[in-house]
This record gives structure tokens, sequence and C-alpha cells, in this order.
């Protein structure tokens, strides 16, 4: 690990950490939890407490969402669609301010590397911002020109509208803090909906902040609370909390589970966007040059805590031998330590459970017989680091080729057909995104054709923005977070008949 001196925080980040603890956001209040319960939140880097945090449980739920409720029949209703644009342009430029502050803030807290944090995260979160700002002018109903057999000869004025689904429940995950928590807020506000948010107990400090933004750009009290906590108890009382109207949740596929279940009691409307186990596939044809940096990037771009990660890396057997070295040479000589130091490329793991977890399936995947080619085991030292970890000769059917590791595991297979790689790039119960590399044009949209995933990329990988939409086939989950297709999830339709007989 390289020991080099973080650059120095930014002063409101310095300030922000100073806080002996950080309170619940609720109806425009920092508050303390009913209970007065804290938890601390670890910097993963050196295991080390980074700050104590209030910790929500059902009660401050119950209040966060009567806060809510109640803001959606105050002020913020009666705000043009303009106003809401201009609210949320002020946000973006709120969070552009704080970027430095923000990117610190998620390196310390979840153990992004500065890099990833500075040109991922924070441009990201801005440029979701900015494209949902430009959405409350533009959402409006149509006219139908409707027939009734029944009434031969009628007239009616038929007119959709679409408005708010209400309150929102968000939970959400620790790889993409702000990221995560922008993604949800952002349409919804668009939508003119009032939100509660429940951050990942491993990381609450980002979304606290962008809570304490949101105020100062003047949206009202109550629209946007804020209540970290735990998932049994916060998140479990969010999701089944009769006057939440929709929940959204990214997170593990068990959990997505529970929050199905959670969710019947008032059949609130759902999206969830839940685990994957990418095939990343690479044709003989294809530019090897970027397909190699496109594996690696691909398996380890955030530590593999990605959702997306490439962790299934199906390469065609004249390439095999060479792509695999080439992606065994990047995990060798990979520079790990604290995401703050702006040399590192890859920080640790979120969390001393995380790391425990993926160094079990590594462990795992030695006893059913693959070969280790590299890593495979943590960081000595302290923080929750583990070595970029390549594999080879697994079987599909082991657990390391089936079930997603959510860390720095990549294994590495070859293939002789096209419909074998398509076929063993389905044969998986996730599918939420897949990574092709050819350099026939035919090939590529024809393997776009027959991949079973929400998302295909063709000779790139990792690419999101604000305007496409992301979310899951099979267990992946189902809605489209981003794009035009959030708006469908944010907003109910309805269905106006005037009688002009
Ligand atoms: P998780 O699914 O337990 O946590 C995600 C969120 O759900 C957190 O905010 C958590 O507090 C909340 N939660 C947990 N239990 C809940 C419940 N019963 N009711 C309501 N909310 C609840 O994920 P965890 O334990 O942090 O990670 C375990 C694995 O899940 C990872 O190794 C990875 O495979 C997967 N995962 C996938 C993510 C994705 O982006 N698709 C993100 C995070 C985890
Ligand atoms: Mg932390």
């Amino acid at each position: 690990m390289q020991a080099v001196a973080s650059p120095e925080l930014s002063p409101a980040l310095r300030e922000f950490l100073a806080r002996p603890s950080h309170q619940l956001l609720i109806g425009g209040k920092r508050l303390d939890a009913a209970s007065a319960k804290t938890f601390e939140t670890m910097d993963p880097a050196t295991g080390r407490v980074l700050a104590r945090v209030a910790e929500a449980d059902a009660a401050d739920v119950e209040r966060a969402v009567a806060a809510a409720r109640q803001a959606l029949s105050g002020p913020w209703s009666r705000l043009s669609p303009a106003e809401r644009e201009r609210l949320l342009h002020r946000l973006a430029d709120l969070v552009e301010r704080e970027a430095e502050s923000l990117a610190q803030l998620e390196c310390l807290d979840c153990g992004k590397t500065i890099r990833e944090a500075k040109n991922g995260d924070l441009p990201l979160a801005a440029a979701l911002l900015r494209y949902f700002a430009g959405w409350p002018t533009k959402i409006h109903g149509e006219t139908i020109p409707v027939s009734v057999p029944y009434y031969p000869g009628a007239s009616f004025l038929h007119y959709t509208t679409r408005e708010p689904v209400g309150v929102i429940g968000a939970i959400i995950p620790w790889n993409f803090p702000l990221l995560m928590a922008v993604e949800r807020l952002a349409p919804a506000l668009a939508c003119g909906n009032a939100l509660v948010l429940k951050p990942a107990e491993q990381t609450p400090l980002s979304a606290l902040r962008l809570g304490e933004l949101c105020l100062e750009a003047g949206l009202p009290e109550g629209v946007v609370n804020v209540v970290p906590g735990f998932g049994p108890t916060a998140g479990a009382a969010l999701a089944g909390h009769p006057d939440v109207d929709k929940l959204t949740f990214t997170g593990s596929t068990e959990v997505g589970r529970e929050i199905v279940k959670a969710s019947a009691g008032n059949l609130k409307r759902l999206s969830l966007e839940l685990g994957g186990k990418a095939p990343n596939i690479v044709f003989a044809d294809a530019d090897v040059e970027a397909a190699a940096k496109g594996l690696f990037m691909g398996a380890f771009y955030n530590q593999g805590q990605c959702c997306s990660a490439g962790s299934r890396v199906l390469v065609e057997r004249p390439l095999f031998e060479s792509l695999t070295a080439a992606l065994v040479e990047r995990a060798k000589t990979v520079r790990q330590g604290p995401g703050l130091n702006p040399k590192t490329q890859m920080g640790p793991l979120v969390s001393r459970q995380q790391k425990e977890r993926v160094l079990g399936y590594i462990e795992g995947g030695v006893k059913e017989g693959a070969r280790l080619l590299a890593g495979g085991e943590a960081l000595a030292g302290e923080g929750y680091f583990v070595k970029p970890t390549v594999f080879s000769e697994a079987k599909d059917s082991m657990r390391i080729c089936r079930e997603e590791i959510f860390g720095p595991v990549v294994v590495v297979m070859p293939f002789d057909s096209q419909e074998e790689a398509v076929s063993r790039a389905n044969a998986t119960d996730y599918g939420l995104v897949a990574g092709v590399w050819t350099g026939d044009v035919k090939r590529a949209h024809r393997m776009a054709r027959a991949l079973k995933a929400g998302t295909v990329w063709v000779n790139c990988y990792h690419f999101v923005d604000a305007a496409a939409p992301w979310g899951g086939f099979k267990r992946s989950g189902y809605g489209r977070e981003k794009s035009q297709y959030a708006i469908d999830l944010y907003t109910q339709l309805k269905s106006v008949w005037v009688d002009l007989n």
C-alpha cells in the first residue's frame, strides 16, 4: 500500500465532520433520534470511526413520513413547474459548489478513490439534477379520442394528467451513496413528490449533507427527509409504512424480496434495482487493447462493488491467453490505498463485513477447484483492502460464477462459438447489464438482441447517463430509473372524462 499523506480536507468538510453527532433531517429540522440512539460510521481505509450518526428507527420514520405528507399540502404543491425547475438547478449549483468536499466525504465514508468520486459520482450527480430539472415543464397529459360503443353519436372530451405519486420512500445502498440518493431525489422532486430517504448504515453522511443542501437551495421543509438507520429497523419501517405511496429500493435480491412482502399492506408502488452477475464477452475480432482495459475496469471499478460489475469474463479462445495475461498483469500492478490519496487506483471495500464476505467467496472458489491467477487475499495492515482477484478454470456451476460477490473478483473463461457465448452469458438469474467486444457490426447488434439484460454495452463498459434508462431483466429487478421512464415511476396518470352531449 502506498503511504502518501492525504490532501487537506476542504474546510467545509472539516467543519461537517467535527460535529459531535450527525442528526436526522425531518421536516426541515436536524433532530436526534426519538430513542436518542446513535451509531458509528467508519472510514474503511483505516477501520477507524469517522463520525457518529443519529440512528432512526420506526418512530423516526413515522415522523419523517408525516412531515413528507404534510409538505405535500404546503407551498411545495403550489409551486409552478418552472419554479420546481429553478429549485433543481439551484440544488445542482450547490452540489457543484460542494463537489470537492462531497467527493472527499465519499472517499472517507465508503472508500471510493478521489479520482472516481471527482470524475464519476460528482459530475453525474449534478448532471442528474440538471437533466430532471428539465422535466417539470415537460410533464403533460394528452387528449385521447374516445369512442363509446354503447352510446353511439356521443361526444366527450377526454384528457389525461400526470400527478405526483405522493410520499416516496427511498432505500439505497452504500456503493454510490450520493449518486443513488440524487438518482431518486431528482425525479421524485421533478414530479412534485416528497421524499423520505434512508441511506445505507455504512455510508449515511453524504445523504445528510445533500438534505442540508436541499434546504439551502430553498426546497420547502419536509419535502426531503433523511433518516439514517439499519435495514431491519428504519428500512423495514419505511417499506411497510401504510402512508408511503411508492418505494424505490436498490440493494440485494434477498432484501428486495423482503421489500416486496412489506409493500403488500398498502400495495405501494415499487421499483427495485437488485444484483447482477454480468457477462463481459470478448470476440476474437475485438480491439484487444480496448477490451483489456474494459475488462479490468468492468470488473474492478469501485473495487468491484457495482451491481453492474462485469464479473464473468468470457473470451473467445484465440484471445483467451493474451487477455487473461493482460488482466492478471493489471491486477498485480494496481495501486491500492486510501481513496483520498490522488495516486490510489483502488480503495478499500466498504466494511469489514463486506471484506469477510468477499474473502469467503474467494476461499469457496479455490475449494471448488477454480485456479487463482492473481490476488486472493486481503492486504496486510489496517483497512478493508482485498487484492484484485482473477480466477480461471472455473465451471459455470460454481458459486463464484453464479452469485454476486460485490468485490474485486473476476472469473475468466474461454468460449468457442457465438451460440455458446450467448447461452452461457444468459444462464444466470440476473439480467442487469452485459458487455460485448467485437469489430463486427452485425455481430454487435445480434449480441445486443440476444443478451437478456437491461443494458448492453458494445465496445465500452460502465457508461451511464441521466438520459439513459437503467434497470434489470429477470431477478435484477423491475422499473427503469434515470431517463424519461423515471417520470412514469414518479407520477400517476389520471383519466378525465367531460360529457359534451
Ligand atoms: P442490503 O440489501 O442489505 O442493503 C441495501 C439497503 O437496504 C441498505 O440501506 C439497508 O439498510 C437496507 N435494508 C437491509 N435490510 C432491510 C430490510 N429488511 N428492510 C428494508 N431495508 C433493508 O445489502 P448489504 O447487506 O449491504 O450487501 C449485501 C450484498 O447485497 C452485497 O454483497 C451485494 O451482493 C448486494 N448489494 C447490491 C447492491 C446493488 O447495487 N444492486 C447494493 C448493495 C448490496
Ligand atoms: Mg463509513
